[in-house]
């Protein structure tokens, strides 16, 4: 069994248990580096060529925007297939219910057939949101797996949970 992650972590300022914090390595990074130590897995980062702003109250109302617009953003680098893998996991964090935009613009290029997805959303609240299903439509022709829902702030603490449950993801 073949294993990849898809992950999308915005370091900079971040809301953290009810206050604006730096974080210099993102949560879903965290939860990313988990995963592969659990099961083994290549990794593909989806990062865009136009930066959100590092500033949380800015970056919120860019997010915002993007997704009243359904937004595609443009991608540093695209990943073409994802044909090599059985199992994909993707890891990202809840961006006002979903993930944000450019994971959108990646997943939508993707065909997912005969793949199993398994989704990791970080969050501050709002847990999975509205992610598993709009991912069903992102994600053409996956078989949809196993869902957690990491809180942020403890993300860099949720190494047991998150092996645990990758493991048993890929079982
Ligand atoms: C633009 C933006 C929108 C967010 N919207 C939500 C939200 O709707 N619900 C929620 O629980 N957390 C929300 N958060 C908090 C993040 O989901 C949370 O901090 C997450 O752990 C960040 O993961 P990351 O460090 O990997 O980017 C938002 C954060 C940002 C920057």
């Amino acid at each position: 069994m073949k294993n990849l992650i898809i992950f999308y972590s915005r370091r900079g300022q971040n809301y953290v248990n009810g206050s604006v914090k730096n974080l210099e390595k993102g949560n879903a990074e965290y939860i990313t580096a988990f995963i592969k130590e659990a099961v083994g897995a290549d990794v593909f980062e989806v990062d865009t060529v136009k930066p959100y702003d590092t500033d949380y109250m800015v970056c919120i109302e860019e997010a915002k925007a993007e997704l009243k617009d359904k937004a595609r953003p443009e991608l540093k680098e695209y990943l073409d297939s994802v044909e090599d893998y059985d199992n994909i996991f993707i890891v990202g964090p809840n961006w006002w219910g979903i993930y944000p935009m450019a994971m959108y613009t990646q997943l939508e290029k993707l065909d997912f057939s005969g793949k199993t997805v398994h989704f990791v959303v970080t969050h501050e609240g709002s847990g999975l949101g509205g992610v598993p299903k709009t991912m069903k439509d992102a994600c053409k022709g996956a078989k949809i797996g196993k869902s957690l829902a990491v809180h942020g702030a403890s993300a860099p603490n949720s190494k047991a949970q998150v092996q645990k449950w990758a493991e048993k993801a890929v079982k």
